[in-house]
């Protein structure tokens, strides 16, 4: 499964990528908004620092908007990913990014129906919301489910990217339901290194360690 971090703060990601973890960035107008940052210099910035897609999402909500938005934002690097919603409009324009040799991720997914659409248009990633779904008592998990079902079924190369992530647990939920990659917010990436039983293991290693009097160098 592919780690993409969900943040559009560039210390955030300039840390998880030492850690080796990281396979791409996704932001959204929200976390830009939250950053306080020039979107673009920011976009610009997070591509010197990673090599795999970064998502940056037009703000254009008609199909002549997000071409117009989209060919400013694909020029910034060539691993800049153009983010469009799930709208007829947002359909078309991922038509013509995938014209163009541009990768593009189509987010706002809550239905199977949905996901379906953005395949058959060729995009590169779809973007279902866990989080969101269960926010209103709709089992998020199994949409990544069935949208593996469907996409197995007719062999479609659309990548499944588990996003609205909450929590550890729904990596690994989503992991189990065959999503190929997962956005996560670095607070999630990080939660997921603890264990209580590993803290305690290790405080006892140190311990016995010590009590040898020895020293590997
Ligand atoms: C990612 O591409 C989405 O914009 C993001 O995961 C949304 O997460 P949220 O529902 O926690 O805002």
């Amino acid at each position: 499964m592919k780690f993409f971090v969900d943040t559009a703060e560039i210390d955030e990601i300039r840390e998880l990528q030492a850690t080796g973890l990281l396979d791409g960035v996704t932001t959204n107008p929200s976390l830009v908004a939250k950053s306080g940052r020039d979107f673009k210099e920011v976009i610009a910035e997070i591509c010197d620092v990673v090599d795999g897609p970064v998502s940056a999402e037009v703000a254009a909500t008609d199909y002549d908007g997000m071409v117009a938005e989209g060919n400013v934002l694909r020029k910034i690097a060539e691993n800049v990913a153009i983010k469009v919603p799930l709208t007829v409009d947002g359909l078309k324009a991922c038509k013509y990014f995938r014209d163009h040799d541009t990768m593009v991720n189509v987010t706002l997914c809550f239905s199977a129906n949905q996901a379906l659409l953005a395949a058959k248009v060729g995009a590169t990633f779809i973007s279902p919301f866990i989080g969101r779904l269960d926010d209103i008592n709709l089992p998020g998990m199994d949409l990544i489910a069935d949208i593996r079902t469907i996409y197995d079924n007719y062999a479609f190369t659309t990548e499944i990217l588990a996003a609205s992530i909450r929590s550890a647990n729904h990596v690994s939920e989503a992991a189990l339901a065959g999503a190929d990659v997962a956005t996560i917010p670095a607070s999630v990436i990080r939660k997921m290194y603890d264990h209580p039983l590993t803290d305690k293991g290790l405080a006892a290693f140190v311990k016995d360690w010590k009590s040898t009097g020895q020293s590997i160098i």
